[in-house]
């Protein structure tokens, strides 16, 4: 069989949202079975010598890698959500995004018990503030960051180096523009 190239499977569309910027869209990835299952069981292998509890992934897109990376990995998945959308106590952190300002996420405060070991993963790494703030509240509720894991790295905006300066973890990106 042919190894699929995930690059095929990758729309990139310039000066969306905004001038300047070159939106990567993963809707071809997710609409193709065999390059979403690819993807997903790429970080699956992965993932494998980590000793993964839990996975946790931000809002939206990161639900879109998390949830069937947990299903094939048999853990369980903690949503980060965007702010004011979860019912219990919650802890929270805000951070800056490459386009459209400050946001926070947060995750319900009994989503993950001390000393459990999480890999957080998203569709698309760009400033890395999104997933800094996901660990950071992983990291007050006394889990572990197992790994961060990407569907596509966006190398000229440091991200990684980001994650890295809050304390070295495993690091995979499927793809890296
Ligand atoms: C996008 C993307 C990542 C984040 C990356 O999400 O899915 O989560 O931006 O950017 P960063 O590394 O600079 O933080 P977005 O906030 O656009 O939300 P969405 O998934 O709901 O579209
Ligand atoms: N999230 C932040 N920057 C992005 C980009 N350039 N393409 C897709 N999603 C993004």
């Amino acid at each position: 069989m042919t190894k699929i190239d995930l690059h095929d499977y990758v729309a990139s569309v310039e000066n969306y949202p905004e001038e300047g910027v070159t939106f990567r869209d993963i809707s071809p990835l997710m609409g193709n079975g065999a390059a979403y299952r690819d993807a997903i069981d790429q970080i699956k292998d992965f993932a494998k010598d980590l000793d993964v509890d839990l996975i946790a992934g931000p809002e939206s897109r990161g639900f879109i890698v998390g949830s069937p990376l947990a299903y094939t990995m048999g853990v369980g998945f903690v949503p980060a959500r965007k702010v004011g959308k979860l019912p219990r106590k919650a802890v929270s952190a805000s951070y800056t995004l490459e386009y459209g300002g400050v946001n926070e996420l947060e995750i319900h405060e009994d989503a993950i018990q001390p000393g459990q070991r999480v890999l957080i993963v998203d569709d698309l790494l760009a400033t890395g503030g999104t997933i800094n703030a996901t660990r950071q509240i992983i990291e007050k509720l006394g889990g572990v960051v197992a790994g961060v894991a990407f569907i596509i790295e966006l190398e000229a905006l440091h991200g990684r180096e980001k994650i890295m300066q809050a304390g070295e973890v495993p690091f995979l990106a499927l793809m890296e523009y």
